[in-house]
């Protein structure tokens, strides 16, 4: 998202590995190296270890959603092979095996902020306090690709009903693990760490927002946020954070990561909207993993029953 690359190349314009495998195969080795070279991507790729996937525990009970996309699910093995999480990496590769080690147990979640009662909650007990549910999102990346996930997990709002928020509560405020041991991305500057994200808590009430514990029937692989992230489905997915240890009300806006290392590119609300672009590319289009062809992006990524949180607001303002 930063990070600076040779030529300023859109990272929608950059091959997904998936679909530069999938090239490959119709490609002799040495025309392959060519390509790369001219074109300036794929070398990367091709200095990169064969996908790794590990097999998680299965999550049993899970009921059905009635917010499902019925769109084709993107494999598990590009989406949990290409991930952003820049405490580990910022190599869309790196993560998978970097992560392969992290501890997610034992784990603990603060609550605290603007509650009637600060706490700090097992994982075990937050993951019991309502029945998984699987929901099947599209998540839109602000490099423009996509992906379409079958989460696992339960409305946040589950969560927030019995933290029981104070009435001057109008923001809640995530924050992601420090442990440079473990995460080596956090020895280096690249943000300003921990990673912390936020939303109004309207948005955080809405049914939509996910609080995530596993995909695709199973645990969350560590690369994906694990043992707890939520998913934001309508907002650019740098607003969904990963392995959360704070979970905090405030009465003023938080200042998020992203926002704070490069705020005239990342805002606090981030809504998927094809009219705004970023100022180094255009939102209007995306590349979902595996696919060649770019698809117009939608409004809050086709998630109109969002539209209603921002009634009055200039979304062009409020990027
Ligand atoms: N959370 C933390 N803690 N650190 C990160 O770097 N990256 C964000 C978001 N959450 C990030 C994070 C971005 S930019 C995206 S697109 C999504 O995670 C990617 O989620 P995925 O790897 O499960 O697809």
């Amino acid at each position: 998202m930063l990070i600076k690359k040779p030529a300023d190349i859109p990272p929608s314009d950059i091959t997904s590995k998936d679909l530069y495998l999938n090239r490959r195969k119709f490609l002799a080795g040495a025309a392959i190296a060519g390509t790369a070279a001219a074109t300036g991507i794929g070398l990367r790729e091709l200095a990169f270890p064969s996908s790794l996937v590990e097999a998680n525990a299965k999550i049993d009970g899970i009921q059905k959603s009635s917010f499902n996309t019925t769109e084709k699910i993107t494999p598990l093995k590009d989406v949990s092979n290409y991930n952003n999480y820049y405490e580990f990496s910022t190599d869309k590769y790196g993560p998978a095996g970097l992560a392969k080690d992290f501890k997610t147990r034992p784990w603990t979640v603060k609550i605290d902020g603007l509650v009637k009662k600060k706490q700090e909650l097992d994982v075990e007990t937050i993951i019991k306090m309502a029945a998984p549910e699987e929901r099947i999102y599209r998540h839109r990346c602000v490099e423009g690709w996509s992906i379409v996930v079958p989460w696992v997990g339960f409305s946040l709002s589950e969560l927030i009903k019995k933290a029981d928020p104070l009435g001057q509560a109008k923001f809640v405020e995530f924050t992601t693990i420090y442990d440079p041991r473990q995460m080596p991305g956090q020895k280096l500057p690249v943000l300003d760490w921990p990673y912390v994200e936020g939303l109004r808590m309207d948005e955080a009430m809405h049914p939509l927002c996910l609080l995530c514990f596993g995909m695709y029937g199973e645990v969350l692989p560590n690369q994906d946020g694990a043992p707890l992230r939520i998913v934001v489905p309508w907002k650019y997915g740098f607003k969904s954070a990963k392995a959360i240890v704070k979970i905090s009300f405030a009465e003023k806006q938080p200042v998020n990561t992203w926002n704070k290392a490069a705020p005239n590119e990342y805002g606090f609300y981030s809504n998927v909207n094809p009219t705004v672009d970023h100022p180094r590319w255009s939102q209007a289009k995306e590349r979902r993993l595996g696919e060649f062809f770019k698809r117009p992006t939608l409004m809050f990524n086709g998630y109109d029953q969002v539209a209603s949180l921002y009634n009055g607001m200039d979304l062009r303002k409020n990027f």
